[in-house]
Formats: C-alpha cells, structure tokens, sequence
C-alpha cells in the first residue's frame, strides 16, 4: 500500500502523540498508535537510531514491525531527537525511555527523570504525561513534583500511568489485541484522553480493518479499559510480571520434585492448567526465566515492597528458584556426561526464549558461561541471537558458533537445547544422531516426547521428566544414567 492510499479507518478523533523512547516499548507503541490512527512523533535522543528508523531499519526483531513501519515511517509516524518540538505538538507524551535495574534492585529512573525535566520546559498549554514504561509505584508523584520544580503549572498537565503488557516476539499483536488496557488516571479530563486515544481498540473499530493486524480481539469481543487509580495501575504492571515469573518458578520447582520421583511434569502441569481458577499458561518448566522484563521487575517489586516495609519474601524465593534452575541445568549436563572438563558440547539457542533475537539476562547465555568456566567446548547456533550474543561471548578456542542446529552438532559429546524456537522441535533427528559422537540429548525446554527420543537412539534428559535411555524401555528408566 503506498502512503497516499493509508486507510482513513476511524471515526475516532486522531490525538497528536509523542513518544519518549524508541526502545521495544516505545517504537511498538509508536507504530501500533499510527496503525490505530494517530499522528506520532517517537522521539530518541540517539541520532544513530533516529536515522535507522527514518531509513526503514526496525532495529528489533519482531513481526509486523517491519510492516508497520513501511506503511507509516516518515509520514503518520515521525522519528527526531527533537524532545521540546514533540511536546509542543502533542497532547499526549508517552514516556516510554528504559529503567534499567540498579545494583541495589531498585529500577533506575534517572532517564525518566532527564525525560520529564526536558518535557517541562516546552510545556506551555495542557498536556497528559503517560508512564509507559514499567515503574514503581509513587513514579507518577514524582513526575509530577519534577515538572511541577521546573515551573510547570498544575492545571497544565496529569499524569496518568498506562503500562505496557507485551512480550517480545509477539509485541506488535499484543498490543492490538491486548488482553485489557489499563488506564490508571486521578483526573477525569486525563482519562477521558487515553479513553479516546484506545477508542480505536475499546470501540471494536481497528478490527473491521481487512487489513488490520490479525489477533484475538474482534467486534464483538474488544479489548477491555480498565480505569483505575494511578498508583493502582502503577502496581498493577509489576504484580503482574512478579505473579507470572512465580508461576514459572512454581513449576520449575515442581519439575524438581518430579524428577525426584520419577515423574512427569507435564502431565503435573496439564493437570493443574485444567483447573480454570489455575490455567494453563506460564506452567512450562525450563531453565528459568530471562528476559529484559521479568528478572528486573521481580527485584524492583522486591525493593519496593522492602522500602515500603512489607515482608514480601516470597519473591525472594522466585528469584532464588530461578537461579538454582540453571545451576540445576548444569549438574544435569555433569550427570549425562560425566566430567564436565574437555567435553565439547552442542548447544542450540542463545536468546532468552525463541522468536526474538535478544540475550537480555537469556539463561541460556549464563549456562554456557558457567560451562566455559567448568572447561567446556561449546559450539552454538542460534536463529537469530548470534551476533549480539557474539559481543558478549566472543569466539575463542572454547566458544564458536555454527551456521545451523547440525554443523554445531557436529563431533560433539553430547546436544544441549537452551531457547525453544520451533525449528529446534523439528530436527532431523536421525541426521542429529549420525552427527553427534555420542547420541545424548539435554532439552532445557522440553521440546521432545521421551519415546520419540528413545526411538532414534538417544538417551534424552529433560526437565521435570525421567531420563530415557535407547538401550533400557520407558517403564524401567531411572533419573540416573
Ligand atoms: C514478559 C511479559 O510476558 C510481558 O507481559 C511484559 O510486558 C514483559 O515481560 P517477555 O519478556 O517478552 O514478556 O517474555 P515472556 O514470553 O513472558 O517470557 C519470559 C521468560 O519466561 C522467558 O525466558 C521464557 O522462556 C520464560 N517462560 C515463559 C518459561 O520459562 N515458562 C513459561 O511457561 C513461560
């Protein structure tokens, strides 16, 4: 489609937005906030990537995005560095800049601190502020003494705080199709703003498109506005976070037990999904959760709760099961091939999970760190995270990295599959075996069905699972090989 012909979809009032911040958060908004029908200017005040994404670059891997970007780049949606510019333009200013983890756990918020002073000297008619980003509660105080110090007047702005819910990989559907918008708002006239700037979504308009993005919202089931207060909305996005990276702790820690016992935890975990009240989403066990969202916010909401005085230990705990579930990964690697010094071993996946081409905290990259230092050989492969992954892992004598799941497992003592992209469910597993010097398989991920894996000659580790051995049948296999 090219630009003279942009659908003219809505009834609803276009809103001049800017958005702070062209980070993963920020530049999804900015696309998905044009898809919806209003005129953005995402501003970054990085130069490099504001002339990327002028030049079509998406910066990110991530469906549709290069889509979206295509349709509106340089017309609905406008990139600058120019921060005062956009605020002068726009009624709503979503700030959507990173807050990354301090050493203590709390999130560092001096960028949105640097962001909200820079607004303040441009502010001269009313304006909404919108905490996108993840923050702790009180942010929305905070910026609004900030502004309030730098001379803005009271009744020229709210702060409203509007978090974000979507995952990498599947961001630009997430947030079309979310599962409920969240709009924490202590002024009706702030409110009643992001009310008509999510009328698109809430009003069922966006999904009459032909060529909307496709998703799980329709006409008849729109996406829910849920109003609340600010600090409400504030605690809404980290509980959120905290509760689903405890759910992946909760049954990891219950893979543990499984394997203790010779049993299955995915049938455990189907057991439990069916339970409405439980639900079946977030109960894969793995290697632990990554990611650039969970591990800092599951610290941030710790240290919120810490300086607020609440005892809320059980989040020490996720976080402590998270991290023994990789060292876990490790003994489980020691147990399949015994010393783990001088084996040189396969390893499939580095991003953090699959579809996405980030590292951030990715338990796949710690566990081959703590493999290199036990005095492994790895060679890894990766659809996507290669290169980023390269810049913290350089190539050396011990670590290389292979163009596909079958150059790397070449010669090597035993396959490791850290990230579950969906072609490493699909391999050639006879092929695999014929690479491989010895036919072991450890799925952090559990990609396989154990019988399969027996059936091509392997003997196959995974999590929460008994061991199988080709040589033993299924009833007789035992944890310890
Ligand atoms: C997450 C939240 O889902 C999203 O709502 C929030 O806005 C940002 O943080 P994301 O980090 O993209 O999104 O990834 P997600 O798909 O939630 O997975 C996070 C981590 O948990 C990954 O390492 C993944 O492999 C792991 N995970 C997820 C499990 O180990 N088991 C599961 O059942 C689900």
């Amino acid at each position: 489609m090219s630009k003279d012909e942009l659908p003219n979809l809505l009834m609803s009032k276009p809103i001049p937005i800017a958005v702070v911040g062209s980070g993963y958060v920020g530049l999804v908004a900015a696309v998905c906030f044009a898809e919806m029908g209003h005129p953005v200017i995402c501003v970054d005040n990085d130069e490099r990537k504001v002339k990327a994404l002028r030049g079509g670059d998406t910066l990110i891997h991530e469906q549709h995005l290069p889509e979206l970007l295509g349709r509106y780049r340089n017309d609905r949606v406008r990139f600058t560095t120019d921060l005062g510019e956009a605020t002068r333009e726009c009624d709503a200013i979503f700030i959507a800049v990173g807050t990354p983890q301090s050493e203590t756990g709390d999130a560092d918020l001096s960028y949105v601190e640097a962001v909200t002073c820079e607004i303040a000297r441009s502010i001269t008619s009313y304006k909404v502020i919108v905490e996108k980003s993840t923050v702790p509660v009180y942010t929305n105080e905070w910026i609004s003494r900030a502004l309030e110090r730098n001379g803005v007047e009271r009744n020229l702005f709210d702060v409203v705080s509007n978090p974000e819910f979507l995952r990498e990989g599947t961001a630009v559907v997430d947030f079309l199709h979310p599962d409920r918008i969240v709009v924490g708002a202590d002024s009706e006239r702030a409110g009643a703003i992001l009310r008509d700037i999510y009328s698109p979504l809430t009003s069922g308009e966006y999904y009459q498109r032909p060529d909307g993005i496709a998703g799980c919202c329709s006409v008849s089931e729109p996406p829910p506005l849920l109003t609340t207060s600010t600090k409400s909305a504030e605690i809404i996005k980290h509980a959120s976070n905290a509760f689903l990276a405890l759910k992946i702790s909760f049954i990891n820690a219950v893979s543990n037990l499984c394997e203790a016992t010779n049993a299955n935890v995915e049938q455990v975990a189907r057991g439990m999904g069916l339970d409405t009240r439980i639900g079946p989403k977030f109960l894969r066990p793995g290697i632990g959760y990554g990611g650039s969202c969970f591990p800092k916010d599951v610290a941030a909401f710790r240290s919120v709760a810490e300086q607020l005085g609440i005892d809320f230990n059980l989040l020490k705990e996720v976080e402590k099961i998270n991290v023994q579930q990789k060292k876990r990964f490790v003994s489980k690697v020691r147990s399949a091939v015994w010393n783990l010094r001088g084996k040189k071993l396969a390893v499939l996946g580095l991003a953090f999970k699959g579809d996405t081409d980030d590292i951030r905290e990715s338990p796949a990259v710690d566990i081959i760190s703590m493999l290199l230092n036990e005095g492994c050989s790895i060679t890894a492969f990766d659809p996507a995270a290669v290169e980023r992954t390269r810049q913290i892992l350089p190539e050396g004598d011990n670590m290389r990295y292979a163009p596909d799941a079958y150059e790397a497992a070449k010669d090597a003592d035993a396959l490791l599959i850290l990230t579950d992209w969906a072609e490493f469910a699909e391999l050639d597993l006879r092929h695999l075996n014929q690479l491989l010097r010895y036919p072991i398989i450890i799925d952090g991920r559990n990609l396989y069905d154990p019988a399969v894996m027996i059936d091509h000659g392997f003997t196959y580790l995974s999590v929460g699972r008994p061991v199988v051995h080709p040589a033993r049948d299924m009833a007789s296999a035992s944890t310890n090989i």
